[in-house]
């Protein structure tokens, strides 16, 4: 085969062989077509697509490319990916819970760049805990607690990472068939017998329509059901921010209020219906997962998981040197808040990162103190800024102008999860 073969063919919109895409993918990973080639066939992709089987086999060969988990366990494995939003904590209170109910869950989870946040981010301002283990650790933990959520060991799908990097800078990351097999290549690497999706759509997300995130879906369980995983999804509203918290200790100390029969209703609402749909594609639809949390099960699984991974569950979280109110101009209630904004904004004030190697803060983010539909009095605080670094306080607040609306009627509030794709 030939780089510049394969290249002109999707240039010229055919439709690849198995074997072009099983020796492209291979030759890549060896460093045997370069990243200038790579990032040409990236852009055909991204103009003329790729069918429903040519993405399910280009998915393959990312997995071939590397290692693959083999989770041997006595209980049934299933795992949940969400394409990212603000405030999007689920994991951290899902995978216990769903641990608690009788399954095995492989959280094996990324960091934040731009404006959402990572999970990994999130738990490491958990004094002690770390997120790298190994494969025996993981499958120790699996076994011993149920519920790991850690980072992706490198040899899983070796391909993804580097053609992700290459996207991320050649304008190429928005393309559904490379969306997809992106992130179904690691998910297959990690072996669990069932996977969940929240595809999220809305300024907050990836997907800005409810259309787009459809169409995602459909590829992502198309992938799925080629390889024989029990699969489906959620499209699920994230034009306004999950919860209250965002950021990092904000989002950790929020989980647990919701591990503790607590929290905010839309976290409680989208936890449940993830935990149901998880329980129910691992035979195990007969628990119910609001006992578990109610009964305080989930919670326990959550502290035996953090301590298995060197975190002190009962620690104080970190706390912010500098907080900055921002208080209602009037009474009246919350019309508008924007997800995307939100997210922005506490990305200045230190939750996430510019570049792969910048640190986060652990104490930085934002408390959405009034969300859409609520009323506030005149004074009342609406968001509150929270920074270790207070110069970052006049970025944050420029990105928020026009971002959240205080008005006479409650907005109309669209239902958060849209449907689910079986
Ligand atoms: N997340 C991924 O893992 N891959 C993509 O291509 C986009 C989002």
């Amino acid at each position: 085969f030939s780089a510049v073969d394969v290249i002109r063919a999707k240039r010229d919109g055919a439709r690849l062989s198995d074997d072009q895409i099983d020796w492209v993918i291979d030759a890549y990973t060896r460093g045997a077509v370069a990243d200038e080639q790579m990032s040409a066939l990236a852009m055909a992709v991204f103009l003329n697509g790729m069918d429903t089987d040519e993405t399910a086999r280009w998915t393959a060969a990312m997995v071939d490319s590397g290692e693959t988990l083999t989770l041997h366990s006595d209980r049934p494995t299933v795992d949940k990916h969400s394409t990212g939003g603000v405030g999007d904590k689920i994991t951290l209170p899902l995978a216990p819970l769903v641990a608690a109910c009788g399954a095995a869950v492989p959280q094996l989870s990324g960091r934040g760049l731009g404006h959402t946040g990572g999970t990994l981010d999130k738990l490491e301002s958990i004094p002690g805990w770390r997120a790298r283990l190994t494969t025996e650790e993981i499958l120790a933990q699996l076994r011993d607690v149920g519920a790991v959520v850690c980072a992706a060991t490198e040899g899983l799908a070796p391909a993804d990472r580097k053609l992700y990097a290459l996207r991320d800078v050649t304008g190429t990351v928005e393309s559904i068939p490379l969306i997809a097999s992106s992130i179904m290549s690691k998910k297959i690497a990690e072996g669990a017998d069932a996977l969940v999706l929240d595809v999220k759509f809305g300024s907050g997300a990836f997907m800005k329509t409810a259309d787009d995130a459809r169409a995602l879906a459909k590829a992502l369980v198309g992938i799925g059901v080629s390889r024989g995983l029990k699969i489906s999804a959620l499209i699920t509203d994230m034009s306004i921010p999950l919860g209250r918290a965002v950021g990092n200790a904000v989002e950790v100390a929020e989980s647990i209020e919701v591990l503790r029969g607590d929290g905010p209703a839309d976290v409680v609402e989208l936890t449940l219906a993830l935990a149901r749909e998880m329980l129910d594609l691992a035979g195990l639809s007969d628990v119910d997962p609001g006992r578990m949390l109610a009964s305080g099960e989930a919670y326990e699984t959550w502290a035996r998981m953090i301590r298995a991974q060197g975190g002190d569950p009962e620690a104080p979280l970190p706390e912010p040197k500098h907080v900055h109110v921002i208080k209602a101009d009037r009474d009246g209630v919350v019309t508008k808040l924007d997800a995307y904004a939100v997210g922005v904004a506490a990305w200045r004030l230190g939750a996430g990162r510019a570049r792969k190697e910048d640190p986060v803060q652990a104490a930085a983010g934002i408390l959405c103190h009034a969300k859409p539909g609520e009323s506030v009095r005149a004074g009342d605080p609406v968001l509150e800024l929270r920074t270790d670094t207070p110069e970052a306080v006049d970025a944050a607040l420029s990105t928020l102008v026009g971002s959240y609306e205080i008005g006479d009627t409650a907005p109309e509030i669209g239902p958060l999860i849209l449907e689910t794709l079986r």
